[in-house]
Order: structure tokens, then sequence, then C-alpha cells
């Protein structure tokens, strides 16, 4: 899709015709294959009706779509992301689910969806990459029915802590951070979830806190979550990305030490869109 207008609507830190296409999907793969069956279980615990209307925004391969679908077995799936490629791959994922699932190329804060006309929206590391977080999440007060819930699961780099680090990590979290925020994003939006959500009129917000780390999920799965994306978008003006592979090196080389330790976390923010519009 056109990207960037004056609004900066179509401004993102996530396209991936600036990235490594292959390299990205293997990394989404990754990531869901050690989060998925975690989340999906967050979700159902917030007692998701099986006739249900789900929105996954920003759906990206269609991962968390399919899981998603399996909470409602009885209701209807709409995909949305800025990306055709990857929504062709999300539409062959679920094409099991026939006319439930339904995949449309949108941005976040303009989406072809009726009022009142969903009761849950996930939306899974998308937020990071928003540039008006706060226009997407009015976008979804307008499409979620009174009641309906809001899911926001991101990241922060302030939790990304490694013993013994190796020489250049802090340089490469700077690094990425500002690469990131030069495309409008935010590698620290973790933390904020609760006051946007509040900000954004959302009710009974909620915040936890899933821990993700080197000894659960194996140091190579961590090592490509949590560097392969930083990689690309460090900031060329405080290191390239041949810098950036040393520095990943030297982390997947400690698998081979004992007691080292590596951690990160996950935030999923939850919201109720309140019955009377504010
Ligand atoms: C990091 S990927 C996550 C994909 C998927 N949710 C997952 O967890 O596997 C971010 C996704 O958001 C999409 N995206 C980024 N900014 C967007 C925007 N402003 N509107 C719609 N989609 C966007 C990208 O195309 C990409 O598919």
């Amino acid at each position: 899709m056109d990207r960037a207008d004056d609004l900066g609507q179509g401004l993102t830190s996530y396209d991936l015709d600036q990235l490594d296409r292959g390299a990205e999907l293997r990394r989404l793969e990754r990531q869901a294959a050690v989060a998925l069956d975690r989340e999906r279980a967050a979700v159902a615990s917030l007692g998701v009706d099986p006739g249900a209307t789900v929105l996954d925004l920003g759906c990206g391969p269609g991962l968390m779509s399919a899981r998603l679908l399996e909470l409602v077995p009885a209701g209807a799936l709409i995909g949305v992301d800025a990306d055709p490629a990857l929504l062709a791959r999300a539409r062959e994922r679920c094409a099991g689910a026939g006319a439930r699932a339904r995949f449309v190329e949108a941005w976040a804060d303009a989406l072809p969806i009726d009022d009142q006309s969903v009761d849950l929206v996930y939306a899974r590391f998308l937020f990071q990459h928003l540039p008006r977080p706060l226009v997407v999440l009015a976008e979804l007060r307008r499409v979620l029915r009174p009641g309906g819930r809001v899911c926001v699961l991101d990241t922060d780099d302030g939790n990304l802590l490694v013993h013994p680090a190796p020489p250049g990590l802090d340089h490469l979290l700077r690094a990425s951070a500002a690469g990131q925020r030069a495309r409008g994003g935010d590698r620290h939006v973790g933390r904020k979830l609760r006051a946007l959500l509040t900000q954004a009129g959302f009710a009974q917000v909620a915040v936890r806190l899933e821990p993700f780390t080197a000894e659960a999920a194996g140091w190579e799965a961590f090592v490509d979550v949590t560097m392969g994306f930083k990689r690309q978008i460090v900031d060329p003006a405080l290191m390239s990305a041949e810098e950036a592979d040393v520095v990943i090196g030297a982390l997947r080389a400690l698998s081979a030490e004992a007691g080292a330790w590596a951690q990160t976390a996950a935030y999923l923010a939850v919201g109720a869109r309140p019955a009377e519009a504010a």
C-alpha cells in the first residue's frame, strides 16, 4: 500500500519491502511457536463467546489468526494488515475456516469495518510500529461493540537483560531504538500500554507481563526472536549491520556458557470499550 501521507497514515516501522522478507517471516514463525499456546490461553481466559467476531489487527501471515479462530468455532475472524503478501499467506493458512475468516488490506487507523461490529480485537507486535497509537485505539473503540475487549501484546527493550552482557549490546539496543524511532516506531511501547489504553477511554485496563527467557526458549530461538528485527533497523549513523552481527554473534556464543542468562518480556494489555462512548 502507499505509505506515509501528510497525516502520517501509512508510516510504520514495519515495512517488509525494506526488510529481508524470508528472514523476517522465519522470525515471526519462531516468535509465534514459542508463545502462541500461552497467548491463546490468555485470550480464552477472558471468556470469549464461541459466536464472537474477532479482529486480528496487523495479522501478518495469520499465525495468531488461526489460533483465534479456534476460540470462536461459531464466530468470525477479520484479519487486517497493510502488507498484501502477508495477507495472502494468512488467507492460505486459514483457508479451512471458509467464510468465517476474511482478510482485508488496510491501515490500522482507517479500518473498512462497521461501527460496533467487533467483539474482540487482538493486536500482536503491531503497536511498537505505530506513529499514532491513540488514533488507532480510537478507531478500535469505534469498531468494538460496547463491552468488547481490546488486547494489545507488545514488547519493551527495557526488559532485555543479559548476563554476562556482550560488549556493544547496549549500543545495539540504542541504535535499533533510534532506527525504529526514525521510522515512526517505539521499542519501549510496552511500559506505555496502560497509559495509552486509559487515555483512549478504555475501561477495566489490566496489563500483565509474560517473561521470555533463553532458558525456556533455547538460546538460538531467543537470539533470533529478539535480535532478528533489530539487526535490520539499526540506525546506520550509530551502528552498521556488520557491527550488529558481531554483538549478535557474541550473544549466540553465550549458549555455551553454563551460567549465562538472557531475558525479556511481553506485555499483554487488555481494556474494555465502555457502554457509552466518551
Ligand atoms: C511484527 S509483524 C506482526 C505480525 C503478526 N501480528 C504476528 O505476531 O505474527 C507487524 C505486522 O503489522 C503490520 N503493520 C504494521 N503497521 C501497520 C499499520 N499501520 N496498519 C496495518 N498493518 C500494519 C505489518 O505489515 C506486519 O504484518
